[in-house]
């Protein structure tokens, strides 16, 4: 990496894309590619730099798209090969970067390698997966119970770290490893500039398979599983990507609670190019642990130029706004903290309108590990049906749809989508905000207050986590470039900080 000449996507801010719940174009009452590409002019207005799909292709949809029985093709229920070649192609045409979501962890049980693999205990594909004669105690995720799930006709247990319907692939079979690099030649070839790699922390086992306490206590082994091989394995992802040209992206889900652990996935610059850190996602609106969370960021991020990212939900998780209580005012100052620090950050869909997650009752939730609520489908238009003409979405709105509704948002001076937008604005038009250097400055507990710096571009961000004001000495002499409550833009700043607002500030003669 050259650092005079950062590679795109340390500048760039990327937006998740929950395909099933962001827009139906057929009326089938679930999001599909065709509905993404009739919003991508909507992405390119809120001024976010690239989309990540999550899972589009061929599944049976046990666990909504992560369960794949075919990598290279798309799901007819969210279209075509040439749909998505076209999606490709068109948000190019705008600028806007394209990751796939890469599933590497395990299969669908109908995926046609797994069907071999259990013929037979002899079949050349037994060993793409990992069968044995005992169970040990390893639970799965998503309250699947046990790991291990009995195949009756061949008398082995079969290994799933998620639901039975998800075997996991042994990646110590070279081809599996061969195959696995395929697909993601397969996507390359066609133009996708990366991939979000799903749980990639998980694809290494244990090879004694030794029963683990923290299973016994009831966690599931995905929560910490962290094997050295699994650096391996990403070293080999690397390298295929490596082997295109355009700085091509991996950003790994390295789905562990620990700074330290997850940053050792970056490798010495020749694993991951950018790690999520979920330790913010868990955070409730508060300080101390965001300074925490920064701070071990700077403590463990690897030298080699690694790069951080910033993840404050996505679709496994509560949303910003109802993780901090409801507060519009804390999800508004959330935004300019996600959109000033130094790293990568990640809009999950919605954010950009306020969105609370879905209240759904529980029979008419469809997840099996009950993450439905920040899945709920986005509100387009303020009257129902909320721009999801045709059939009823699968999941319920969220709360507020019609006043919350993405048009009424774009032309309103004062909404949070104007917030993002603005704010996605400054950082475009700052080196400072998107690849200076950060330095906290000393301020009072219950605020933040911190500078990027790239050269001669400067730019001070002061946050106040709490429903009372507060001075902000280190803010007087500068002037407001966005506050989360709008208030006082284009003036100098006042030296207080209203409750729960944010600034982003720049030098007076700016
Ligand atoms: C992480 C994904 O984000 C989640 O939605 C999925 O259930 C698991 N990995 C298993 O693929």
């Amino acid at each position: 990496m050259n650092p005079q000449n950062p590679p795109w996507w340390q500048g760039a801010v990327i937006y998740q894309i929950y395909p099933r719940s962001f827009a139906d174009a057929n009326g089938d009452g679930i999001g599909d590619l065709q509905g993404v590409r009739a919003r991508l002019d909507y992405l390119a207005e809120l001024g976010v730099d690239g989309l990540w799909l999550s899972p589009v292709f061929r599944s049976p949809m046990a666990d909504a798209g992560y369960d794949i029985s075919d990598y290279c093709d798309i799901d007819p229920l969210f279209g075509s090969l040439d749909e998505m070649q076209q999606l490709i192609d068109e948000a190019h045409a705008r600028g806007l970067k394209v990751l796939l979501d890469f599933v590497p962890n395990h299969t669908s049980d109908q995926h046609p390698w797994f069907l071999e693999s259990r013929a037979s205990p002899d079949n050349p594909k037994r060993d793409w997966y990992i069968w044995r004669d005992e169970p040990n105690n390893w639970r799965a995720a998503l309250g699947a119970g046990s790991a291990w799930s009995w195949d009756e006709p061949t008398q082995q247990y079969y290994l799933h770290l998620f639901l039975p319907q998800q075997p996991d692939l042994n990646w110590r079979n070279p081809a599996v490893v061969e195959a696995m690099h395929g697909v993601l030649r397969f996507w390359l070839d066609r133009g996708v500039d990366g991939f979000r790699i799903d749980v990639i922390h998980c694809t290494a086992k244990d090879e004694t398979f030794a029963d683990d306490p923290r299973c016994l206590a009831g966690l599931p082994l995905s929560d910490f599983n962290d094997q050295p091989y699994s650096h391996e394995i990403l070293r080999g992802l690397r390298r295929v990507v490596d082997g295109y040209p355009g700085e091509r992206v991996l950003v790994g889900e390295v789905n562990i609670r620990s700074t330290e652990r997850v940053l050792s996935y970056y490798g010495a610059g020749d694993e991951l190019h950018l790690a999520f850190n979920f330790t913010p996602l868990d955070a409730p609106w508060d300080p101390i642990l965001f300074r925490t969370c920064i701070h071990d960021v700077q403590q463990w991020l690897p030298p080699a130029g690694a790069w951080p990212t910033w993840v404050l939900s996505n679709h496994d998780n509560p949303r910003q706004r109802s993780r901090y209580r409801g507060s519009l005012g804390a999800a508004h100052a959330s935004a300019v903290l996600l959109l000033t620090l130094r790293g990568t950050p990640f809009i999950y869909q919605g954010e950009e309108l306020g969105l609370l997650d879905a209240q759904i009752d529980a029979a008419a939730r469809s997840d099996p590990g009950g993450r439905d609520g920040c899945r709920a489908p986005i509100p387009w238009q303020a009257a129902p049906p909320h721009g999801w003409e045709g059939a009823a979405p699968w999941l319920p709105f969220p709360p507020e749809a019609d006043s919350r509704a993405a048009e009424l948002q774009r032309t309103a001076a004062d909404s949070t989508f104007a917030l993002y937008r603005r704010l996605l604005a400054a950082r475009k038009a700052s080196a400072a905000l998107r690849l200076g250097g950060f330095e906290e400055l000393a301020a009072h507990p219950e605020l933040m207050v911190y500078r990027r710096q790239c050269e001669g571009d400067v730019r001070l961000i002061c946050i106040n986590f709490v429903e009372r004001a507060h001075a902000c000495p280190h803010g007087l002499g500068w002037s407001v470039q966005v506050a989360s409550d709008g208030a006082g833009e284009g003036q100098p700043f006042d030296g207080t900080l209203r409750p729960l607002q944010a600034v982003l500030l720049r030098p007076h003669e700016d």
